[in-house]
This record gives C-alpha cells, sequence and structure tokens, in this order.
C-alpha cells in the first residue's frame, strides 16, 4: 500500500479533466468524442458529482459528492473483442483499489466490484464511433468512497469509509490510469489470457452456485460456473448443458433456492 498518493502522476499520454459537476461523464465523453475535439486514448473525465449518472441495464448511478466518477476514452478494437475491456477494467480497479486497502475486494461476472458482498464498483463500457467512423470505447467507472444512500437499491452497497478506508476521488483516479494502462498493455501485447487469469483470481470458482437473469427471460439460469470463454463470456453448467451467457446479470446472494437448471 502506498502512503504518499500525490508522487503518483498520471501515465504519459493520459490527460485527467476534473469538473465540479456533469450530467454523466460518460455523456460528456461521448459528446467529446462526436464533436471530434481533442478525443485522444488515454482523455479522463471526472466529475466531483453527476446530476443524471447512468448505470447498466437502464439502471441510474446515484452520484452524491465524494465518490468518483470517471470516464475514460480507449481506442476500440474490433467489436467482437470490446467486451473483453470491461475484464481489463475491473482487474485494475482492483488492483487501484488494492493500493489504498488490504481489504478482500472481489468481483462478479461481467464488471461489478464487490467488497464483503456488497457492490463497491460498477463499470459502464459504451461503444461509440466519431465522426470519421472511428470505434472508441467510453469506459464509465464508479467507485464508492463514501456511503451511498439509494432508497431502493436493487442490490447491496457499500463504500471504502464504512470499511474506515479514507481516499480521495483524485487519488483514486490516478491510480486507476496507471493500472489501466498497465493492464490494457498486457492485454493488447498477450491477448485475453493473463486478464482472464488475473480476473478468475478474484472472481467466481469453478463449480460455484450462480443465478443468471438473463435479458428478457421471465426466469433464471441456475448453475454452477465454468469458467470464462475467449470473448469473456459466462459459462454455466446447468441441467447437463453448457450455456454461455454473453449478456446477464448474474445475482447477488441470497439467489433464488432452486436446483440448477433454466427456471
Ligand atoms: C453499473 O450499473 O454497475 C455501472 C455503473 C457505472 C457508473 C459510472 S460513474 C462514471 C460513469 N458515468 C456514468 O454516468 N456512469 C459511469
Amino acid at each position: 500500500m502506498h502512503s504518499d498518493p500525490t508522487i503518483y502522476d498520471l501515465p504519459s499520454g493520459w490527460r485527467l479533466a476534473t469538473f465540479d459537476e456533469l450530467d454523466s461523464t460518460n455523456a460528456e465523453l461521448k459528446r467529446i468524442v462526436v464533436a471530434g475535439k481533442d478525443h485522444v486514448e488515454g482523455l479522463i473525465i471526472r466529475a466531483n458529482l453527476q446530476t443524471a449518472g447512468r448505470g447498466r441495464q437502464g439502471r441510474a448511478w446515484i452520484s452524491p459528492p465524494g465518490n468518483l466518477y470517471a470516464s475514460f476514452l480507449i481506442a476500440a478494437p474490433e467489436v467482437s473483442i470490446a467486451s473483453q475491456i470491461g475484464f481489463v477494467a475491473v482487474v485494475a480497479v482492483i488492483d487501484a483499489l488494492a493500493q489504498v486497502t488490504d481489504l478482500p475486494l472481489r468481483c462478479k461476472w461481467p464488471n461489478d466490484v464487490l467488497l464483503h458482498g456488497k457492490k463497491i464498483c460498477g463499470i459502464l463500457p459504451e461503444l461509440i464511433a466519431d465522426a470519421m467512423g472511428r470505434q472508441w470505447l467510453v469506459l464509465g467507472i464508479g467507485i464508492n468512497l463514501q456511503p451511498v444512500k439509494v432508497a431502493d437499491s436493487a442490490y447491496p452497497v457499500t463504500s471504502l469509509a464504512e470499511h474506515g478506508i479514507s481516499a480521495s476521488a483524485d487519488t483514486v483516479v490516478r491510480f486507476l490510469a496507471q493500472d489501466l494502462d498497465h493492464r490494457l498493455g498486457q492485454w493488447r501485447e498477450h491477448g485475453f489470457g493473463p486478464i482472464a487469469r488475473a480476473w478468475s483470481t478474484v472472481g467466481p470458482q469453478p463449480g460455484e452456485i450462480m443465478a443468471v437473469r438473463l435479458p428478457g427471460a421471465a426466469g433464471f439460469l441456475r448453475g454452477r460456473f465454468h469458467g470464462l470463454d475467449g470473448e469473456g463470456a459466462l459459462l454455466v453448467a446447468a441441467a447437463d448443458e453448457l450455456h454461455r451467457v454473453l449478456a446477464g446479470e448474474v445475482l447477488f446472494e441470497p439467489m433464488p433456492e432452486r436446483r440448477a437448471g433454466v427456471g
């Protein structure tokens, strides 16, 4: 763990713009890409608060002051492997948070980071094309540094402060830029293998029971975790069949108590 964050600067080529307030850092970065001004890889937009923070699956991301809200611009590879960047991001978030806490961080497929089973970080990757037709990935990352009061939350949430850890958004975003830079380099040089292996050390273990809500499905897929495939799809063994899940949501515990199978 580092004790003096001020010496940790941005990696070469990365630039950080900090706003007091934005509707959403992802929305702002997408506006910059569409307007075609200064949209270079490594541009980071951070806001102290968001008035219309967005989460996955159309949910809102409650964004009071005190937490980290940042979006990172990444030159996107072909669409078939763009989803791998979400895993690169999760691993980088865990690397970055390991610099401020020893607490056991875990991840939940595809892009959540959990602390003691509660969500502490969410990631919203969005693909967007610029005027030249070039594809970019806007990687939005929200980390709860302070407690967040979410009325009627769909899932349990926690924060670093609730575990006695004090860290500023400015410090954490710089750690994150360094770890993202490192993990992106590793991914570009060596492919998905090292990222998937790093994810697996903090992700579900093979054979672990899980329930997945599939898009548009009334029920859940219940089964045992069987690993990730090369695209980052979730492999779930259920009722003697191996299911490949590209989109969906793994439920938080307690999960529905039923036998394995699609229910
Ligand atoms: C999730 O639902 O888990 C994803 C949450 C992503 C929140 C971050 S905060 C910074 C960026 N700007 C947004 O509007 N959303 C993402």
